[in-house]
Order: C-alpha cells, then sequence, then structure tokens
C-alpha cells in the first residue's frame, strides 16, 4: 500500500522568529498565516521493501540531509503513535523553487507526517500531527491547516504548541502575488538565523514582548475581514523582524535590490487605490496580499520590477490531506 499526501505552503502575515527551546523547536512567539493553494508538494509513502533506513527523494533527487530530517520526522511519528519500525520511501514532488523563503519545508513536513499516519491507519489526530510537524519546522505546523491559521506558542517549555484554523479560505478569499527575485537557496536558514537573532540582536526582547499585541491585532482584522487593518499590521510585523534579522551580528540581510523596489510598488499601488500589501521572510521573494480583484494589477507591476524572474498567483487554500493509492 502507498499513500500520496498534498500539502501547500504557508505565508506568515505576523511572524514566528525565535524559539524558547531550540531542541524541541518551540517558538518563542506566537503567529498567524495564510496556506495558499497551487503551490503544492505532493509525497507518495510507502514500506520499504528492503532495508532498515527511511528514504527521501526530492524531484527525483536525494539530498542527504533532507533525507536525514525526514528519518527524524518519522522517528518522531513512530514514538507519538507507537508504531514499530519499519522503514518508509518517500518520494516528493514540489512545483514551485525550493529552500527559497516560499516555505517549501513547511508543506513538504505536513506532507511527510500525514502521509505517515494514514499508511500506518490514522493513529494521531490533526493537532498531534501539527506538533510533530512543528517539531521539524516550526512553520510546518500550520501547512497541517487550511485558510487563517493561528499557531499559540506555549508559555513555557513543558507545553506544547496549539494551532487552529481561525477563518476559512472560503470565507475572506484573498489572493497572494509571489514574486521571485532569485532562484538561489538562502546563505542563512531560518533554524540558524533565528538562534543569530535570539543571541545578538539588542531588539530581540522587544520583538518577543510585542508579538501577543500583533497577533491579537491580526486576529481581530480577520475576523472583521477588515484588510486595511490586516495590510497595516502585517506589513509593520514583518518590518519588525528584518529589523531583528538586520541588528543580528552579523546583519542577516535577506534582501536583495528587486525586494526593495517591490515594497515601494505594492506601496505605490496602494496609493492608487488597489488593496494590497506585502511580507517577506527568510528569503528576497516578496508575497503580496491582495483583494483578488486587484490580482491583475499586482501581477503586472511586480513583473515589471528589474529583477524579479517571475512571478506566481495562488489563493488561499486547504491543509494537508492524503489518501491511500
Ligand atoms: C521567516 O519554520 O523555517 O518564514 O522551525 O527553524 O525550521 P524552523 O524555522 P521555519 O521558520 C520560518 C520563519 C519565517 C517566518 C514564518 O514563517 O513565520
Amino acid at each position: 500500500m502507498q499513500v500520496l499526501a498534498s500539502a501547500h505552503p504557508n505565508i506568515a502575515l505576523v511572524k514566528y522568529w525565535g524559539k524558547q527551546d531550540a531542541v524541541r523547536n518551540l517558538p518563542a512567539v506566537s503567529s498567524v498565516s495564510i496556506t495558499l493553494d497551487r503551490l503544492t508538494v505532493r509525497t507518495r509513502v510507502g514500506f520499504a521493501e528492503h532495508g532498515d533506513k527511511d528514504r527521501l527523494s526530492i524531484n527525483g533527487h536525494v539530498d542527504p540531509k533532507s533525507e536525514q530530517r525526514a528519518a527524524q520526522c518519522f522517528d518522531a511519528y513512530r514514538v507519538s503513535a507507537d508504531a514499530p519500525f519499519r522503514a518508509l520511501v518517500a518520494e516528493s514532488d514540489i512545483n514551485f523553487p525550493v529552500a527559497a523563503g516560499l516555505a517549501s519545508s513547511a508543506a513538504g513536513f505536513a506532507a511527510l507526517v500525514t502521509a505517515a499516519d494514514v499508511l500506518h491507519g490514522g493513529r494521531l489526530s490533526r493537532l498531534e500531527l501539527a506538533r510533530l510537524a512543528g517539531q521539524a519546522s516550526g512553520s510546518a505546523a500550520r501547512s497541517m491547516y487550511g485558510g487563517f491559521v493561528y499557531l499559540a506558542a506555549p508559555e513555557n517549555k513543558n507545553h506544547p504548541i496549539n494551532v487552529n484554523t481561525v477563518l476559512s479560505a472560503d470565507a475572506w478569499p484573498l489572493s497572494v502575488v509571489i514574486a521571485v527575485t532569485t532562484h538561489e537557496q538562502k546563505a542563512v536558514g531560518s533554524t540558524e538565523g533565528m538562534e543569530q537573532s535570539r543571541l545578538t540582536s539588542p531588539f530581540y526582547d522587544t520583538w518577543v514582548a510585542n508579538q501577543a499585541h500583533d497577533v491579537d491585532d491580526a486576529l481581530a482584522a480577520i475576523q472583521s475581514h477588515d484588510f486595511e487593518r490586516l495590510a497595516t499590521i502585517s506589513e509593520h510585523n514583518c518590518l519588525k523582524m528584518h529589523a531583528v534579522m538586520l541588528s543580528s551580528q552579523p546583519g542577516l540581510v535577506y534582501w536583495n535590490g528587486a525586494t526593495v523596489e517591490a515594497i515601494h510598488r505594492v506601496r505605490g499601488l496602494r496609493r492608487l487605490g488597489h488593496a494590497v500589501f506585502f511580507t517577506i521572510d527568510a528569503g528576497p521573494q516578496i508575497k503580496a496580499v491582495c483583494d483578488p480583484d486587484d490580482t491583475n494589477a499586482v501581477a503586472d507591476a511586480l513583473a515589471d520590477v528589474p529583477g524579479v524572474v517571475e512571478v506566481m498567483c495562488c489563493g488561499l487554500g486547504p491543509g494537508a490531506t492524503a489518501t491511500q493509492c
């Protein structure tokens, strides 16, 4: 028997940057995200016919580091689900740039745990799977859920995260335009970057202390479908996270020239009356969230920015799913 799981990346509007426990990968701050459609990780998982090692290929290639992280994730699943060891073979296909700040690992781990669970007869709840995915990569917990998602960081290290959909994708169908400014992998990964910020940024403690306010503001904006309020808080929270990154030692500069130009383009569009705001993660890609009616104008404007190499449009999508095949 084989299982085919599918999961989508998510984009945080109120960001996760910093851990309170690096070993259990517990976030220091809560976050709010939107799960996308169209950009998809499809992962086929089955029991190995021979060998005693979990295997993973991504788009037909084996990357030893990713394979090892997948094996750790499967081991954590077996412990939580009380499942006996049988080696797994996983094949992932990703239809968007990998490791360039587009949350491929978030969707990847959400697909892995979801597939593993269906293969083992469905032993865990969605929340338990989200916690396992989050242990592998913090933002992966959010890709287990669709639409607008809230991830609550625990008050202390003895408790797990909580995560749930706060508004379905259908209830407020926004568009997301992603402007890719390079297909190169980022120089400093999120895990390393976050620790660097926690240890060295003079703004880190303030960032953590103010996050609850930003989360509450974003959740209120989402509940009332208040685009302007969501735009204001999302851009502010994104720029604050980048202020923490920039003020780390050595400074984490994830942007390139096209990223900055795209920020100005988005703000220019807003001045012209388009409902759009930007957000940027640990990479140089810009994600513009907009009203579906504004999608074409936003996509055209971002495609016109020198240095933008690709523009992708998507909507909001569902959480991870899996079926036997
Ligand atoms: C900037 O989830 O990739 O995209 O838990 O170390 O794997 P690890 O980090 P990861 O960090 C995502 C950081 C971010 C902001 C966000 O998605 O909230």
